[in-house]
């Protein structure tokens, strides 16, 4: 049975008593419209828990005045139909207000990681992530916490926060979920129209390419980064940045790297799609 609670005290609450009958906690924060990159988070939380908690809402402070709050999709009614059809055991839904009441003033912030990629295209963005994180891994209590790969950067802060505020939070980062041909899923797929949905795939090319690239034996990070981004700048409307850099800080590779993350953020139009992937580490986009 999937319960529904709006309300935080209810939601931990409800992660409280799931403890106190010896059950593990697997927490999925998600912003709802959910789609099979989600639903593949809820299956890795079962590897690790036996009571799955989902949590659905549109954070408010994660997006710039520009950004697309007020387009991003919500679509409750099939996303809890989604959670329990996965046998999610507790859906978390709060209202804007619950979770930022009047006077709501504290901010949580991550340093180093957040500074680049995302960081420098979207400056306010990570404050906003971490902060409802934080809020909503106090409000869970133990658990494993999943979150996609896709967004590389901020499984790697939330990892951060969790270690350096002694949170009892094990955070798992979990691999992209790929349409057919290549393009990673993403609710903001759905503004795609069809021809953006066609170049859409310049960044899986990109990364493709650096893939075999990287097979061939090149280890030089301009070069990869080069490739890639030769392929996503010849699609796409505008590219925020096609990044070569090492996976653990985020920053410049050494030279003759064991591991290289290429990451990519571009624009489609007024849709901006991101994707990445750890060479050395994971398969063939
Ligand atoms: P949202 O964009 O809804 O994503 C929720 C989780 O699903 C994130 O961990 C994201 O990385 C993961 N995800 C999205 N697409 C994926 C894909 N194709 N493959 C694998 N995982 C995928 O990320 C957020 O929400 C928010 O920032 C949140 C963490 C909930 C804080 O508000």
């Amino acid at each position: 049975m999937t319960t529904v609670v709006r309300e935080p005290a209810d939601f931990r609450q409800a992660c409280d008593d799931a403890r106190t009958s010896s059950h593990r906690v697997g927490l999925v924060p998600t912003m709802g419209a959910l789609h099979r990159g989600h639903f593949s988070l809820i299956d890795e939380a079962r590897k690790h828990a036996d009571f799955i908690a989902a949590t659905i809402f549109v954070n408010p402070l994660q997006f710039a005045p520009d950004e697309d709050l007020d387009r991003y999709p919500r679509t409750f009614e099939s996303d809890v139909s989604g959670c329990r059809e996965r046998g999610v055991d507790l859906v978390f839904a709060p209202e804007p207000e619950s979770m930022y009441p009047a006077q709501f003033q504290t901010q949580v912030s991550v340093g180093e990681l957040t500074k680049p990629l995302e960081g420098e295209f979207r400056p306010a963005h990570f404050d906003g992530v971490t902060t409802v994180v934080a809020k909503l891994f106090n409000l869970t209590g133990p658990c494993a916490a999943m979150f996609g790969r896709k967004d590389y950067q901020q499984w790697k802060i939330l990892s951060r926060l969790a270690l350096d505020l002694d949170m009892p939070i094990e955070v798992v980062g979990c691999p992209i979920v790929r349409e057919p041909d290549g393009l990673a899923l993403s609710s903001r797929n759905r503004y795609l129209s069809a021809s953006e949905r066609e170049r859409a795939l310049g960044i899986v090319s990109g990364l493709r390419r650096a893939c075999d690239a990287w097979t061939e034996g090149e280890r030089s990070s301009d070069m990869l980064r080069s490739l890639a981004g030769e392929q996503v700048r010849s699609e796409f409307d505008r590219v925020d940045y096609v990044a070569a850099v090492d996976p653990d800080t985020l920053l410049t590779a050494v030279a003759q790297p064991t591991r290289l993350l290429i990451a990519v953020a571009a624009h489609l139009g007024t849709t901006r799609l991101i994707d990445n992937v750890v060479l050395g580490e994971d398969p063939r986009p």
